[in-house]
């Protein structure tokens, strides 16, 4: 809608009875409103006062005249009705309350169109490039519509050109479009572009309208030929001397056109140049003569090859995969202006390549598969051959470039089936050794990485572009002496190529280990009388070191004791007879040591060797002191009473030492324990009782193989003077071994010698202890023989 401009609205109303819907009662009216206020009809003729107008939207109502004014608000048929076209299509219903009634009654209004839109284009400027050869006639379809909002006549557009001083003119087109059309020759020449205004003209009245910039481009076409200006004839003059490629003149010719269109080459004429030649003599005139020189364009003798690729080729080489069979690269002709009969192609040099001929080409194919590996380019020189004379022209000779692309054809390689290296123990972690596989292919397919068998212990990597094997800790040749590491080498080709190599690593020894005891203390039991160097006990060590660093040497610490390891090899022996009775045990130490470099390891362990008792001692009787010992016993002890004891002691020990005492010749009141020794009277004394009684009582220990034997003569005087009874000699032995029923000898019977008694031998093997008291008690028994300490 246009503010300035004023309103006008014309409004044809129709009267619509709400109670008699038949009856219609059409009225149309044209008013022409300027403004608000303006009467645009009545309800008064066919209504009665009052009205109320209930739609105050656009229309006041006067309630008593009826009258209908136009109102502040406008009445825009664009806005109210946007998709409107019919010219009578807006309405707008309303409805009124009439009478005393209050009837209500509905009315229209019919809002027309006014020509308040000019015409409208989207695009300002209009661009439209033409050729500068269009015929006239020709029509070019625009684009760039002008829109108008109104509708009818109003919105009706008429084109028409400005400014193109009659070169183009517009034309509406059936459907709505137009056209340019070119009314008179273009030529870019003279003219290159046309600044027009395309004018847009509504049809209303009165009428709007709009302009949009339109731009004509004449596009050259090669139209003219270059030309020399008329004063570019030039006479010129150089001097006699100059030096070869002295500006002689320069001419300039000119092309109106345009780009490419327009670019000159200059060159001589091939029409005839005229030498004006002179002859001198001495005082003569120069005779002339003239000389005419025909240029004629470069006659084209030199036979060509043109070549078509049939391979991949880039930048006009050949790409050729390598181990490809014969393969076909290229197809070559010859030509030639003139004896191409006598003409053919050939491959100079040796190659793998081979040029059939077919049917006038030439085919030029690989004959073996190319590899990357030897050669990685081949320069092809083909020449050309004239067979009549078997001579090359060179001239015409044509290089192809042929590279050879790498294939993935070469795992990678090393040089060595195993790698072995050696290495000492407790080294430190670092680099082992580096292994280097080889690829003959190039690029990736000859990219070399090494990784490590799946199952390689954790301690040893390797760096995948070196080949350098680490390992992270220390080695221990006694936990493991060969360690066998699969390594693999894979190029990054397509397929990936690999080999695998086997890299043993000896670990060397090193004296790292001292020997160890298969027990931290020995103890041993020896019977005390072995004889010299008897074997006493086997000494086990071991060290996990290898050869001298492992081999054991054994030997006693401390001299002082009776033992020796012969060799030094595990055996302990003695080195004397030993005597329980004299030294019961012994503790000493021995030591084990390698034979290592450059320092040899030891260690001691603790050695017991208890000594065992052998049953070589008699009873020895304490008491009685001697054999001519005499108690006097009263006749009127009684019975029971201990009367004496016999006390012996022997230095065995265990049964050895158990001790029994028996009366030999047990036949009186007096009997003996046998457990403690002591006599005791059996029963009471009687008459025949008053004498000397001689006991001869026998102290046995019961050890084995056979008990020793002691005796000793107990003498009891049974008297009731009490005096101190004495014996002068011993009573004389009864018979052995039968003391239950021998007769005691009376004193002082001297003591025979007897048939030999068994433990006589037994005594006379009975050793002496020189450094030793008679008296002395002999050693208790070792209970600990059985405890570990
Ligand atoms: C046409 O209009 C363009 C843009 O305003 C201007 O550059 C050009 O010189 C004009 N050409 C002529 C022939 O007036
Ligand atoms: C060049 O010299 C010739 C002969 O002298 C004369 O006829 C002709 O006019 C000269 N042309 C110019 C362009 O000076
Ligand atoms: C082939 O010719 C090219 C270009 O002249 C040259 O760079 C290349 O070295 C030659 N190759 C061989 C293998 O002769
Ligand atoms: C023993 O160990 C030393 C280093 O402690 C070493 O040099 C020597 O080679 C080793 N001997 C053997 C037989 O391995
Ligand atoms: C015996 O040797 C061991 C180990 O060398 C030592 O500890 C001990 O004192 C030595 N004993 C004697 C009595 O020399
Ligand atoms: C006591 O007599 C016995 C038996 O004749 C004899 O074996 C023993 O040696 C004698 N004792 C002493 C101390 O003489
Ligand atoms: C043996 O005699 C001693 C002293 O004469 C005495 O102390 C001891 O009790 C006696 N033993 C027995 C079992 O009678
Ligand atoms: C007791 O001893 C005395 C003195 O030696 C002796 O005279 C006497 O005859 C003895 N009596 C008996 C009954 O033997
Ligand atoms: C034991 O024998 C001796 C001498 O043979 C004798 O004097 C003594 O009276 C005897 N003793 C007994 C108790 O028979």
């Amino acid at each position: 809608m246009r503010s300035t401009s004023l309103q006008r609205v014309k409004v044809l109303l129709l009267w619509l009875d709400a109670r008699l819907c038949s009856s219609r009662l059409p009225w149309s009216g044209r008013l022409v409103l300027q403004g608000p206020g303006v009467l645009v009809g009545t309800l008064r003729p066919h209504f009665p006062a009052p009205y109320q107008l209930l739609t105050l939207d656009y229309l006041w109502l006067d309630s008593n005249t009826g009258g209908l004014y136009t109102t502040e608000r406008r009445l825009d048929r664009e806005e109210l009705c946007p998709e409107e076209t019919r010219v009578d299509g807006c309405i707008i219903p309303h409805t009124a309350i009439v009478g005393a009634d209050a009837d209500l009654v509905q009315f229209s209004l019919i809002v027309e169109d006014i020509n308040d839109n000019a015409p409208h284009f989207e695009n300002t400027e209009i661009h439209l490039s033409l050729s500068e050869d269009v015929i006239i006639g020709a029509a070019f379809l625009l684009d760039d519509l002008a829109q108008d909002r109104d509708i009818g006549s109003n919105g009706l557009i008429h084109y028409i050109i400005e400014g193109s001083d009659g070169v183009f003119d517009v034309d509406a087109e059936d459907g709505g479009g137009i056209k340019l059309v070119v009314k008179a020759a273009l030529d870019r020449e003279t003219r290159a572009e046309y600044n027009t205004s395309l004018v847009a003209k509504d049809g209303g009245s009165p009428s709007f309208t709009a302009a949009a910039a339109l731009r004509i481009t004449v596009t050259d076409v090669n139209d003219n030929c270059p030309s020399f200006s008329p004063d570019s004839r030039q006479n010129v003059t150089i001097s006699g001397d100059s030096p070869k490629n002295t500006l002689v003149a320069q001419v300039k010719a000119t092309d109106p056109d345009f780009g490419t269109n327009s670019v000159i080459t200059y060159d001589f004429s091939p029409k005839d140049m005229v030498l004006k030649v002179l002859a001198h003599g001495p005082h003569c005139s120069p005779a002339d003569t003239q000389v005419t020189v025909s240029v004629l364009p470069r006659a084209k003798q030199e036979p060509t090859i043109k070549m078509g690729f049939i391979a991949r080729h880039e930048n006009q080489a050949l790409m050729i995969p390598e181990n490809e069979p014969s393969t076909l690269l290229a197809v070559l002709e010859l030509e030639a202006e003139q004896g191409l009969e006598e003409l053919s192609l050939d491959i100079e040099g040796e190659g793998p390549f081979a040029l059939s001929r077919q049917r006038g080409t030439y085919l030029l194919s690989t004959s073996t598969p190319l590899d990357y590996e030897q050669k990685t380019e081949h320069n092809i020189t083909v020449c050309v051959l004239r067979s009549d004379r078997g001579s090359v022209i060179t001239a015409s000779a044509r290089v192809i470039r042929v590279v050879v692309t790498d294939v993935n054809d070469n795992a990678p390689i090393f040089p060595v089936s195993v790698y072995e290296t050696e290495v000492e123990e407790n080294n430190p972690p670092g680099r082992l050794l580096q292994v280097t596989a080889s690829d003959a292919d190039s690029q990736d397919n000859g990219r070399v990485t090494y990784r490590l068998g799946q199952h390689t212990d954790r301690m040893f990597n390797i760096d995948p572009y070196t080949g350098q094997l680490f390992v992270s800790v220390s080695l221990d040749r006694e936990q493991q002496t060969l360690h066998i590491i699969r390594v693999t080498a894979q190029d990054n080709g397509v397929p990936l190529l690999e080999t695998t190599v086997t890299v043993r690593i000896r670990v060397l020894d090193k004296n790292d280990n001292a020997p160890v005891f298969v027990m931290p203390h020995f103890i041993f039991f020896v019977p005390e009388n072995t004889p010299v160097l008897a074997p006493v006990g086997a000494l086990g060590a071991t060290d996990a070191d290898e050869g001298e660093n492992g081999t054991i040497v054994l030997y006693v610490a401390n001299s002082s004791g009776p033992f020796v390891i012969p060799n030094s090899k595990n055996t302990l022996h003695t080195t004397a007879s030993l005597d329980r009775e004299q030294q019961d045990h012994f503790e000493f130490w021995v030591i084990a040591s390698d034979q290592g470099a450059p320092k040899r390891l030891s260690s001691s362990v603790r050695i017991t060797v208890y000594i065992e008792d052998i049953n070589d001692n008699k009873p020895k009787v304490m008491l009685p002191v001697s054999n001519l010992t005499c108690l006097t016993v009263a006749p009127d002890t009684s019975a029971g009473t201990t009367i004496a004891r016999v006390y012996a002691v022997d230095r065995d020990t265990g049964l050895n030492s158990e001790l029994t005492y028996t009366i030999l010749n047990q036949s009186g009141p007096f009997k003996v324990d046998s457990k403690t020794g002591n006599i005791t009277l059996a029963q009471r004394l009687q008459r025949p009782d008053l004498r000397m009684h001689n006991l001869f009582v026998v102290v046995s220990d019961r050890g084995k193989p056979a008990p020793l034997h002691t005796a000793v003569w107990v003498n009891l005087f049974v008297n009731d003077s009490l005096e101190t009874c004495h014996l002068d000699c011993e009573p004389q032995e009864p018979p052995w071994p039968s003391p239950t029923t021998s007769e005691s000898v009376g004193c002082p019977a001297s003591p025979a010698a007897n048939s030999p008694n068994p433990f006589d031998v037994m005594q006379s093997r009975k050793k002496t202890f020189v450094n030793r008291n008679e008296n002395e008690v002999p050693l208790k028994l070792q209970d600990k023989y059985y405890s570990d300490e």
